[in-house]
């Protein structure tokens, strides 16, 4: 974001609300559908923002769609582990708004089993979504960043750090997304883009075919991490939290 990196010398009253300002920029949320990414594209509309949001049918994005509240949505078919569906969803947000200033690769999927019975084709789903998907992403809009000098964020687990039984193929991905974001942000850095991956544990959403409900109470909720992410759009230009572990406050409740 250009408006992100003025001469610190510049920076009076004014300029100062201009840096806290999102209004009128456009963010790109992967897997917006449900769950964590739809809860952070409202926290962006709430904020005065452009949001596109993806998911792999036309029926989830429709359904999505006719629940956000504000205008300014964008709802897009695409695969995130697959290369041309990015590239067609990035292209097609530059075409409706001019610019990318803000990409969430936050789709992910997750298949638990010990893993002498974990699945070739859920091992390959993981790995093709978590972490193939968060490098098609980036491989899409990079440019576009470049020129907006933006933000690109990953949507990680406390599970790419904490190992657990169950979890070798979920783990596996995790622990890659963390080690490619704070890479990412070694290379991106000298272009103005901060690059930061958020690390959850336990969010209400409709993880691993999970129903949220009353029960889910003691969780992060989806809104909490878009009340972070607003929160790091507005950090100062000159300070970049890289690497956020986030957690229940009460774990116990469960
Ligand atoms: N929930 C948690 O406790 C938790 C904790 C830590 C990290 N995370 C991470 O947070 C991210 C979001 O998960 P969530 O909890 O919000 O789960 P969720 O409620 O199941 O939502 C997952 C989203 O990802 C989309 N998606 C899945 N595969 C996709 C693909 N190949 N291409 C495009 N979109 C795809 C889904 O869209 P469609 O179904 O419409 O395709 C949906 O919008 C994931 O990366 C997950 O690993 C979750």
């Amino acid at each position: 974001m250009v408006f992100l990196f003025l001469p610190l010398s510049f920076l009076n009253f004014t300029t100062k609300y201009i840096i806290m300002s999102l209004l009128g920029k456009v963010a790109y949320i992967t897997g917006g559908t449900k769950g964590i990414g739809y809860g952070i594209a409202e926290s962006l509309l709430e904020q005065g923002m452009k949001v596109a949001i993806s998911g792999r049918s036309q029926n989830s994005v429709d359904e999505a769609l006719k629940s956000f509240t504000k205008e300014n949505v964008l709802g897009l078919v695409s695969d995130v582990s697959k290369l041309e569906d990015e590239v067609k969803a990035v292209k097609s947000i530059l075409e409706k708004w001019g610019r990318l200033d803000v990409v969430m690769a936050n789709a992910g999927v997750g298949h638990f089993a010990p893993i002498d019975e974990m699945s070739d084709k859920d091992w390959h789903q993981m790995i093709d979504t978590n972490l193939n998907g968060v490098f098609h992403t980036l491989k899409a809009s990079v440019d576009a960043l470049k020129e907006s000098e933006g933000y690109y964020m990953t949507l990680a687990s406390l599970a790419g750090t904490n190992f657990f039984a169950t979890a070798a193929g979920y783990n596996a991905t995790k622990f890659g997304v963390v080690g490619f974001t704070q890479a990412a942000m070694l290379d991106l850095r000298k272009y103005n883009i901060k690059v930061t991956t958020i690390m959850p544990g336990s969010v209400a959403t409709h993880f691993n075919d999970h129903m949220p409900s009353d029960q889910d109470a003691w969780k992060i909720q989806p809104e909490d991490i878009g009340q972070l992410v607003v929160d790091l759009l507005k950090m100062h230009p000159r300070t970049l939290p890289s690497k956020i572990e986030v957690r229940p406050t009460r774990p116990d409740l469960k």
